[in-house]
């Protein structure tokens, strides 16, 4: 398995991007369509408000062409320099896949794209993925999209999920190094349990229908909670580093109170801890990139910067990565 720094052709990290919808929904919004108060869920979540996608505007291929877009111009390129888009979504505009639009949109001619389904574990899944057509010599430029409308999907009666999520885009260009010993992906690991299937779902059933999100919140806690130290200890040994040697900490945006507890965890500077759900909710695959893009356009992630990154949710999927930005 080629997941340390040891191959031929290395990967860099050169751009980034991030889309939202314009529209806000705020907790103070909530709390007249569900029992519920800005309280519970800010004290329960650490999510303020979030960004909800209005029509066919907001649709995935248009937030991830945008969020693209962005990535493509930070990294000095133009759309038919991309050889290959992977788009990690679970909420497809089109059951056969989205990529392809995002490619039209794009105009990325040259390009390769297809989808990645891996819930709110995508963008990390999406990293690995993409980075191994790099390594083999396949494909020189890649774009990696995590984009997903969770709002289509959610049962905005139930209190108990409607107040998580929120809609958004994020990307990532990915690039083949013209310096064979450098490879700026220094460690990954990427873990399934379908034993864990049924406690977050959005469902078929039957005659062309989806049922909306259901989710066992405490059981999905639980496993994050537990899990995601494990594969960042696992990434980060892999990359031959320690937790000090992290200058950004970028989990996937479900809670800050699971933030909070890797954080108490490792005994890390919680400042590291990069964490924008109070603006967003959960963008489920999006949420890693729009953290990284906002993190990135602040100036905070300055090349060379040791990042870990790590993904959890349906399917049960987890995973991480640890990379060095540039
Ligand atoms: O992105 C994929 C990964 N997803 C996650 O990582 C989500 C992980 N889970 C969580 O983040 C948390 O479990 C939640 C935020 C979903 C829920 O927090 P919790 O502390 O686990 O709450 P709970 O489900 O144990 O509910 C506690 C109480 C219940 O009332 P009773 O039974 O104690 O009377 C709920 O009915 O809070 C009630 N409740 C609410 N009250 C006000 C549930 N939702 C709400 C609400 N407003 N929105």
């Amino acid at each position: 398995m080629i997941n340390s720094a040891s191959s031929l052709v290395g990967v860099r990290f050169v751009g980034s991007g991030s889309a939202v919808p314009d529209r806000v929904l705020t907790n103070h919004d909530l709390a007249q369509m569900v029992d519920t108060t800005d309280e519970w869920i800010a004290s329960r979540t650490g999510i303020r408000e979030r960004h909800i996608a209005d029509g066919d505007a907001d649709s995935v291929a248009n937030l991830a062409a945008q969020a693209g877009q962005k990535a493509i111009a930070a990294a000095g390129l133009s759309p038919e320099d991309i050889d290959l888009i992977i788009l990690s979504t679970s909420t497809s505009d089109d059951l056969f896949g989205t990529a392809g639009r995002v490619q039209k949109i794009l105009g990325a001619e040259r390009a390769v794209a297809f989808d990645l389904v891996a819930a709110c574990s995508g963008f990390v899944f999406g990293m690995v993925t993409a980075s191994q057509y790099i390594r083999t010599g396949l494909y020189r430029n890649v774009l990696l999209i995590g984009a997903d409308v969770l709002s289509r999907w959610v049962d905005w009666q139930d209190r108990r999920t409607c107040i998580l999520f929120g809609d958004g885009a994020g990307a990532l260009v990915l690039q083949a190094s013209n310096d064979p010993v450098t490879d700026n992906l220094l460690g990954f690991e990427m873990r399934s349990d379908g034993k864990g299937n049924d406690l977050l779902n959005i469902n078929y059933s039957g005659r062309s229908t989806f049922e909306p999100i259901s989710m066992n919140g405490q059981e999905v806690y639980r496993f994050a909670v537990r899990r995601v130290p494990e594969v960042i200890e696992k990434s980060l040994n892999i990359a031959n580093l320690t937790v000090s040697d992290v200058d950004w900490l970028i989990l996937h945006q479900a809670n800050q109170r699971i933030i909070d507890a890797v954080v108490n965890r490792f005994g890390i500077d919680p400042a590291k801890a990069v964490s924008n759900m109070g603006k967003y909710g959960n963008t489920s695959a999006a949420s890693i990139p729009i953290a990284l893009d906002e993190w990135v356009q602040a100036g905070k992630i300055e090349s060379n910067h040791i990042v870990a990154i790590a993904g959890f949710g349906a399917g049960l999927s987890w995973g991480s990565a640890v990379f060095r930005w540039g």
